[in-house]
């Protein structure tokens, strides 16, 4: 049987696109792409229309992340192409990493391993730091991710609020409809919203300032939700007191004045990055694709997707 040609761009792990090449015929950005019909999208791949017009005969493209901010769904729609993504395969993993980066922050343990590794320890013990004890979490976007960060914070005893578009009728955390409430009621905002035009500076200066001088915020959804040069000079100004974040507007490129900052955590977009969930993950770029051209079924469209097509 003819297998069905699909591109495969963007840094995809080696197990997935060896998977991919058994199962289908994949085609590279110097190859011909006009008989291409599946995309594999992988993470590195910056949006490009031109990329999409050379492929006139696409019918999914398969995202490598539950975030799809990247794709063109503007386009995808006018062309009938089904898109997918991979929620909950690396859930738990980002709410994990978004523990592991408030403690990190509030507790300033990269720091206290910097000072470790300067031999400073022999001088004086490191400086007593802030704590997770007095502290209320708001969650802005209480969804699959929010929720296993949520868990998390309930095993630590670490009283949750949150915010989102609706109130979760499943959950007793209070529920603000109004972000800037909910910053001027707790000393703490985890962020893990998707990026989109809706979402883009959501937490701007004003959410800032109410949040308050013992504010931390900790960003792992989407650099583009918060508005990056207002959090600069909140840090640098003492409007909150720190940052612990995952995610920049301009990945890879982050802000000088950000790493020059001495009251930020800074990971490199490591969310899902186990060698456990990246397969995972790929291992369902392979599925949605298998099930669109196998059944015409994709696992896990999204929802602006338009499917089942017309
Ligand atoms: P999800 O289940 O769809 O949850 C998204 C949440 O955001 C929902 O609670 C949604 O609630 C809320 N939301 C959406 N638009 C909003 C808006 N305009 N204002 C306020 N709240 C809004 O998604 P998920 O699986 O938890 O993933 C969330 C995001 O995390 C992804 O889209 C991705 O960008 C990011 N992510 C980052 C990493 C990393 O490596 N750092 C890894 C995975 C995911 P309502 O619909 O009620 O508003
Ligand atoms: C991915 C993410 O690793 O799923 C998402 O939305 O941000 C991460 O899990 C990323 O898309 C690929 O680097």
């Amino acid at each position: 049987m003819t297998k069905v040609e699909i591109l495969v761009g963007g840094a995809l792990p080696k197990k997935t696109e060896e998977t991919l090449a058994d199962l289908f015929a994949p085609r590279g950005l110097a190859d011909d792409l006009s008989g291409v019909r599946g995309f594999a999208r992988g993470p590195t791949l910056k949006p490009e229309r031109a990329l999409m017009e050379r492929m006139p005969k696409l019918e999914i493209i398969a995202n490598f992340g539950v975030g799809y901010d990247g794709v063109d769904l503007a386009y995808a729609a006018r062309h009938g192409i089904v898109v997918t993504n991979t929620p909950e395969v690396l859930t738990e993993e980002v709410a994990d990493t978004a523990l592991g980066l408030l403690l990190m922050t509030v507790r300033e343990l990269s720091a206290a391993e910097r000072y470790l590794r300067e031999g400073k320890w022999r001088n004086a013990p490191y400086p007593l730091t802030a704590t997770l004890r007095d502290r209320t979490v708001g969650i802005v976007g209480l969804g699959r991710i929010g929720m296993a960060v949520a868990r998390r914070l309930d095993a630590m005893l670490v009283p949750v609020a949150y915010h989102a578009r609706h109130a979760r009728t499943d959950v007793e955390y209070p529920y603000y409809a109004d972000l800037a409430a909910l910053a001027r009621d707790v000393d703490t905002l985890i962020a893990v919203v998707p990026g989109s035009p809706e979402t883009k500076n959501l937490i701007d200066a004003a959410i800032l300032k109410a949040l308050g001088p013992t504010g931390v915020l900790i960003n792992i959804g989407r650099g583009s939700t918060v508005d990056e040069a207002a959090l600069i000079a909140a840090l640098k100004d003492g409007t909150i007191r720190a940052a612990g974040l995952d995610v920049f507007t301009d990945e890879p490129n982050v802000s000088a004045e950000l790493i020059a900052l001495p009251n930020t955590v800074l990971l490199p977009h490591v969310g899902s990055a186990t060698v456990h969930t990246r397969d995972a993950m790929g291992q369902l770029v392979v599925d949605n694709l298998w099930g669109w051209f196998d059944r015409g079924a994709p696992v896990t469209p999204v929802p602006e997707t338009p499917w089942p097509r017309k």
